[in-house]
């Protein structure tokens, strides 16, 4: 019986090798006043510390009444590997809840990259929940227990499902998953094991300028990203491999043999085995100046019917997280704009977030120091 523990300085979700499962969804939230969205945070606690601890599910209760619980699992919730994890849009800052003063200083609201083509209706949210579990059956409850349990509380906006191979996941992170263009995705994240470094990438620290509620939560980039894979699927190895600067078996930098192999971009200035525009290489030139653009990326592979122009409608649901946006993601995505990549895909939506901190214990709940 596999569980992650719900209570912490940091949610769960992030530093968590990956699940098998996992659904992003977005919501606005109704709440009238403070008091409303108090009355949320606490509901949505209580909802995951008893869906990720697992227990009898309340089915036989008065006819006459809905079932307390939709009973898709069962009578016996298993935790099943369930995280929930918890973060919140630029919009909830507006002036309805009296919080735009505690705005994270980096949170923003996602605008265009020149090769983006978004998608309004898959686009920002004033809460996010971020649901992973081994199996999807698990995610689909705990998505629909929170919704029966916050009607008047939370309305939903888009939602996405994902997935990685399921050896991946069986193997908790020593082995990375393959993504839908064919590439292993997650080699060189950087190590979740090591804290120090995790403090100095990932969690926003007091020594930050940020709000001190804020401190234990990361920034949190989203992005939906369609893939053209019959186009890719019709593109020579070479070229394949060259766009990304790694072997698309093994996943070693051009040039190396293993996977994990460092790239050595000064014995290569001119690009003749890494290209200069190859992904790894724009995304991390791996040079002081751009050691603080490190981020944690925890993508899932989507795949969802058909486009309106009858194309495979597959992709990525990328996810990263980083103790400062603009130094991370941001950063990162500027240097990419142009990629050889772009030609293969399209991004459609996503947002940025801001991850609470985590529930240090059964006497406090969610953004209890925002509130
Ligand atoms: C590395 C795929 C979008 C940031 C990689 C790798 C692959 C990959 C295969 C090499 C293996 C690895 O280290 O994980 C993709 C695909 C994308 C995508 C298919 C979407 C179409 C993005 C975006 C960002 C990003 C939007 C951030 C803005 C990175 C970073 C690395 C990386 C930082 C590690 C580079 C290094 O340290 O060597 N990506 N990626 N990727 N990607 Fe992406």
């Amino acid at each position: 019986e596999e569980r992650q523990p719900f209570y912490g300085p940091h949610q769960a979700g992030i530093t968590t090798p990956q699940q098998a499962a996992m659904m992003l969804v977005a919501f606005d939230v109704l709440a009238g006043d403070k008091n409303d969205l108090v009355r949320l945070f606490k509901l949505l606690t209580e909802r995951i510390a008893f869906l990720t601890t697992g227990g009898t599910a309340p089915l036989v209760t008065n006819p006459r009444l809905p079932p307390l619980d939709s009973g898709i699992l069962g009578e016996r919730i298993w935790p099943d590997n369930l995280t929930i994890t918890v973060s919140v849009g630029e919009a909830l800052f507006d002036d309805r809840y009296g919080l735009t003063a505690l705005k994270p200083a980096k949170l923003q609201t996602m605008t265009r990259f020149p090769n983006d083509a978004l998608d309004a209706e898959s686009c920002h949210g004033d809460l996010l929940l971020q649901i992973c579990a081994n199996t999807n059956d698990t995610v689909i409850h705990a998505l629909r227990d929170i919704i029966k349990h916050t009607p008047d509380l939370l309305a939903v906006r888009w939602r996405r499902e994902g997935f990685i191979p399921d050896h991946a996941a069986r193997s908790k992170g020593r082995e990375t998953p393959i993504n839908l263009l064919g590439f292993k995705d997650g080699t060189a994240n950087p190590d979740t094991a090591n804290r120090a470094l995790m403090d100095s990438i990932l969690w926003v620290t007091q020594d930050q300028q940020e709000p001190a509620w804020a401190v234990g939560g990361s920034y949190q980039a989203v992005r939906i990203i369609q893939f053209r894979v019959e186009f890719w699927d019709r593109t020579p190895l070479g070229e394949q491999q060259t766009i990304f600067g790694r072997e698309k078996l093994s996943g070693a930098p051009l040039g190396m043999k293993h996977e994990h192999d460092e790239p050595d971009y000064a014995q290569d200035p001119h690009g003749k085995i890494i290209p200069l525009d190859a992904h790894i290489r724009l995304a991390n030139p791996r040079t002081p100046e751009t050691q603080s653009s490190l981020m944690l990326r925890r993508g899932y592979s989507y795949s969802a019917g058909i486009t309106s122009a009858g194309q495979l409608d597959m992709g990525l649901l990328f996810v990263c997280y980083q103790h400062d946006l603009e130094k991370g993601f941001l950063a990162v995505q500027q240097r990419l704009n142009g990629e050889a990549l772009e030609e293969y895909i399209k991004p459609t939506g996503g947002g940025y977030f801001f991850v609470l901190p985590g529930v240090i214990n059964n006497q406090h709940y969610l953004a209890q120091s925002l509130l």
